[in-house]
Order: structure tokens, then sequence, then C-alpha cells
């Protein structure tokens, strides 16, 4: 069996822990970016228009810390700060999301250990997203440390949304003016609609595509054996 180590047993510094978040953070990135590209490869297709990843900051951490009531230390900043290590994959289409959502369950190395699903349950915010909070091995020259990493994945419309709501947020204090509210949650309501039709739109398409593409730019044989000749005589094959 791998030796296995809790992470605040052996690490007693602010800078270390910070590395294994860091290393948490690329390790995912990488897993991620393979997938993608791998998708690309089989389907022709991209799940994933952006990454973004992000270290929480120390006034960040402590700030939750002591919202959630807990005393600043290193202990409980592993414990109970989930996102200190977070990525945000953003994507076209709804569907995406749950096919990356099983894709990353489906690794091996990682270790799913919750999941949130926003998008079937929205918050009272009219907030959507699917998270993820997942563990990853990260080797060291003596040890194995699984480090958390929280994933977020949403469509374009959601993080346009939530990036507006989150200023709004953050400038009113949690205490925006009840009409703010309001709209934001009918901007919710407005984001969903739209990504239903864009999804609906895109199968439509998807659907047409192979018809009428094969119906106007199908190559002749002669054409196609002349490319073929041409192609000999510069390449040798
Ligand atoms: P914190 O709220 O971060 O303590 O974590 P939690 O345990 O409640 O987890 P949750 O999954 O609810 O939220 C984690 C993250 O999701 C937050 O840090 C935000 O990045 C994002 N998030 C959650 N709710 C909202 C929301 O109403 N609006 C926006 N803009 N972002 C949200
Ligand atoms: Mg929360």
């Amino acid at each position: 069996m791998r030796n296995t180590v809790k992470y605040y047993d052996d690490v007693d510094s602010y800078k270390t822990i910070m590395f294994l978040y860091k290393a948490a953070l690329k390790e995912v990135g990488t897993k991620l970016d393979i997938l993608n590209d791998e998708f690309q490869h089989v389907h022709r297709y991209n799940p994933i228009e952006h990454i973004k990843t992000r270290i929480k900051t120390p006034e960040s951490i402590v700030k939750k810390l002591r919202r959630d009531g807990h005393e600043s230390t290193i202990d409980n900043m592993v414990q109970y700060v989930n996102d200190i290590a977070g990525v945000r994959l953003i994507c076209s289409f709804t569907s995406d999301i749950y096919r990356l959502a099983e894709m990353i369950g489906n690794q091996s190395d990682l270790k799913v250990l919750s999941i949130k699903d926003y998008i079937k349950h929205p918050k009272e915010s009219g907030y959507k997203s699917y998270h993820m909070l997942v563990s990853v091995p990260i080797f060291l020259s003596d040890s194995v440390v699984d480090t958390k990493v929280e994933i977020q994945i949403r469509t374009i419309a959601m993080d346009f949304w939530a990036s507006l709501e989150h200023k709004i947020y953050y400038k009113f204090e949690g205490n925006a003016p009840g009409y703010i509210s309001r709209e934001l949650r009918e901007c919710a309501e407005m984001v969903s609609a739209l990504d239903e039709k864009m999804l609906s739109l895109n199968e439509a398409i998807l659907n047409l595509e192979a018809p009428a593409v094969t119906g106007i730019i199908k190559i002749p044989d002669a054409v196609q054996e002349k490319g073929q000749e041409v192609r000999r005589a510069y390449v040798g094959t």
C-alpha cells in the first residue's frame, strides 16, 4: 500500500502547504488539458472553452476561516477551506459540463470527495455551476500527500452571470438592494433559457451538418487522384 500521510501531520509551514496546493493545481490542470486534447482528437471537438486556475490569497483564507468561526491556523485552513486550489472550467454547452464531470470522475488517481450540482439545484441567488471537490496525490521524495482541489464547471453564460453577481455581492457586502437581487435572479433565468436554446440549436446544426457538407464539398475522384499524384511527386510516398 502507498505511503499516504496526512499533510498536516508533517508539514509545519504555510509555504510548504502552499507548495502542495500549487502542485495539485498543476496536476489537475495538466489532466484536464490532456482530457480536452484527447476529446479533440477523438471527437474533433473541445468540451473546454477555457480553464482558469487560482490559489486563494492568505487574506481570503483568513476571511473565510473567520466567517466560519475558525481560528486562523494551518490545521484549520487545510481542514475547512476546500477551495485553496481552485480550477474553473468554462464550456459552451450544459451537456459539456456533465461530460467533463464524468471524465474527471473516471480518473483513477483522483478521489472525488464531494459534488454539488447547482445546475439541477440552483442557489437562492440564481447561481448555477457544477462543483466537484477532488483530491489528487502529490508525490514527494519520501511521501505521497493527497491534496484538495475545487473544480467549478459552468457554461460561458453561467460564468458571465456569476462574475457580475460576484462583483455586486462584494460591492454591497452581501446586502444588495432588493430590486438588484430580483433582477439578477431574472437574469439567471434568462441565462438558463439561453443555455437551453444554444444547446438545442447546436444539436440541430450537428444533425444538419453531415448531408449538407458532403453534398457541397464532395471532391470528385479525378481531383483526388490528381492530388495524390502531386503529393507523391513532392513527398515521395
Ligand atoms: P464557500 O461559500 O466558498 O465557503 O463554500 P461552500 O462550502 O458554501 O461551497 P459552495 O460550493 O457553495 O461555494 C464555493 C464557491 O462557489 C464560492 O467560493 C464561489 O466561488 C462560488 N459560489 C457559490 N455560490 C455563489 C453565488 O451565489 N454567486 C457567485 N457568484 N458565486 C458563488
Ligand atoms: Mg457557500
